[in-house]
């Protein structure tokens, strides 16, 4: 799928609508799309052979798994979510033939510019129309201070070419946002660095990365420090090949679950869903809402908690998210408005201002999907306010997507449980983080087709 011409030119309408039957069944969703792209960049600058087990083989990943190529890695498909990559060893990445086309994928192209900041080497990164509008100063400007050179568009946008530097500098960092890009952008420059990188973050953000890094022999050091956290690398280390197990991503789980929330009848359960703590605020918000959602058979795998997560329907009521718990569930908002819509009472999320640089501007976008299908919200500064309507919404509506998957998918779960059929513009998004939504939700009952 080329996703770098205009969205219209391939765009594929879906069409979600209310069944008479309930959600029922048990499922597991793909991969983890961030340990995914870690696991193909770690095993890259890893020395010896990393195989990895239930890789999300959606479009944002198998854009890093071609960068990592382009960059002299092997890596192998050898069946389904099975593949392995021969890694060069830290620092020995070569220099890229052509153009390095991340497609939609922020994490792809602001962890690779952490990783050729350090690399004494020219590449040129771009992406679709939807990443080369996203901000990108926010790793350039850290990188920079450690003696990377990178000329980009205007306000430091996609395309950007990039001349690592040849001897790194360690850097000490405070994170001007919560982001989890930035800090392993930093993190991962910081390998090259002879001498300790730190970054300090104000709010928590997912760890993969610290996990990982030391997952294949390096050494994080992490101090929590009131909400967030310090991290110390120390640079240089000899960086080893290890196997890696992804869960199934939580932020993929979220449809699903939301949609057995709403749609009356429905108990279902999803097997091997990360766990990790700084992933599951939706779960969290949706347990203060009233829902029954039930963990079971928590265990450790490949290093990250993973447990089977069992929903019902019920009724919901209204929640305010606090501003700290927002980088936990980042990702997560488009879907939990979505049930904000069906609960009794007003919702507030604050400190959502990380939305307006996403795959699309989702905030205004979020309150645009609901707007469309009858339900009142308003945005007051970077909070989102859903007026929920104590049962299902009129739906009916057309949804703009925007080139972001989330929206398409929060849109159709949406549909699922208004009274009348909900419409995305374009559904073909959805590859780059769930291939085989549709198919894995019409198992369950779900009627979800192309309009
Ligand atoms: C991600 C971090 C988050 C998240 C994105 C994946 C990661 O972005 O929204 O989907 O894998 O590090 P930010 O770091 O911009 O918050």
């Amino acid at each position: 799928m080329d996703h770098s011409t205009a969205p219209a030119a391939q765009a594929r309408p879906f069409r979600a609508t209310p069944g008479a039957t309930p959600l029922s069944g048990r499922i597991t969703v793909p991969g983890d799309k961030s340990i995914s792209h870690r696991a193909l960049m770690f095993g890259a600058l890893a020395q010896g052979r990393t195989r990895i087990t239930g890789l999300l083989e959606g479009e944002d990943v198998l854009r890093t798994a071609a960068a990592m190529r382009a960059l002299g890695a092997t890596v192998v498909q050898d069946g389904p979510g099975a593949w392995h990559v021969e890694g060069q060893g830290r620092g020995n990445l070569t220099e890229p033939a052509d153009v390095l086309d991340m497609g939609n994928s922020g994490t792809a192209a602001r962890l690779i510019c952490g990783i050729l900041a350090s690399h004494p080497i020219f590449a040129v990164l771009t992406g679709d129309a939807s990443l080369r509008s996203r901000p990108m100063r926010r790793v350039t400007d850290p990188l920079a201070a450690c003696g990377a050179r990178f000329t980009g568009r205007a306000g430091g946008r996609l395309p950007l070419a990039i001349e690592g530097a040849a001897e790194t500098q360690p850097l000490t960092y405070r994170l001007p946002v919560a982001s989890a890009q930035v800090k392993s952008a930093i993190l991962l420059a910081g390998l090259n660095a002879a001498g300790v990188t730190t970054v300090e973050e104000p709010e928590a953000t997912r760890d993969h990365t610290e996990n990982m890094l030391r997952h294949f022999g390096a050494e994080v050091a992490v101090e929590v420090a009131g909400t967030g956290r310090v991290i110390r690398l120390t640079g240089q280390p000899r960086l080893v090949a290890a196997d890696i197990l992804v869960p199934g991503d939580p932020s993929s789980a979220a449809f699903p679950l939301v949609a057995a929330l709403i749609v009356p009848g429905s108990e279902i359960t999803i097997s091997g869903v990360g766990l990790n703590p700084l992933r599951t605020g939706l779960f969290a918000t949706l347990r203060e809402m009233g829902a029954d959602l039930r963990i079971t058979g928590e265990r450790v795998e490949g290093g990250e908690t993973v447990g089977d997560i069992t929903v019902l329907h019920g009724p919901l009521q209204a929640v305010e998210v606090p501003r700290s718990r927002a980088p936990s569930m980042i990702d997560e908002f488009p879907v939990l408005a979505v049930a904000a819509a069906f609960a009794t009472g007003v919702s507030r999320f604050r400190g959502l201002s990380e939305l307006r640089v996403k795959e699309s501007d989702r905030l205004a976008a979020t309150a645009a999907l609901l707007t469309a299908n009858g339900v009142v919200v308003a945005i007051e500064g970077d909070d989102l306010i859903v007026h929920g309507m104590g049962g299902p919404p009129p739906g009916g509506g057309i949804v703009l997507t925007h080139m972001d998957h989330r929206l398409a998918m929060s849109a159709l779960v949406l549909g699922l449980g208004c009274r009348a059929a909900v419409t995305v513009d374009d559904a073909a998004f959805i590859e780059t983080s769930f291939p085989g939504f549709a198919d894995l939700m019409r198992g369950l009952g779900a009627d979800i087709a192309a309009a």
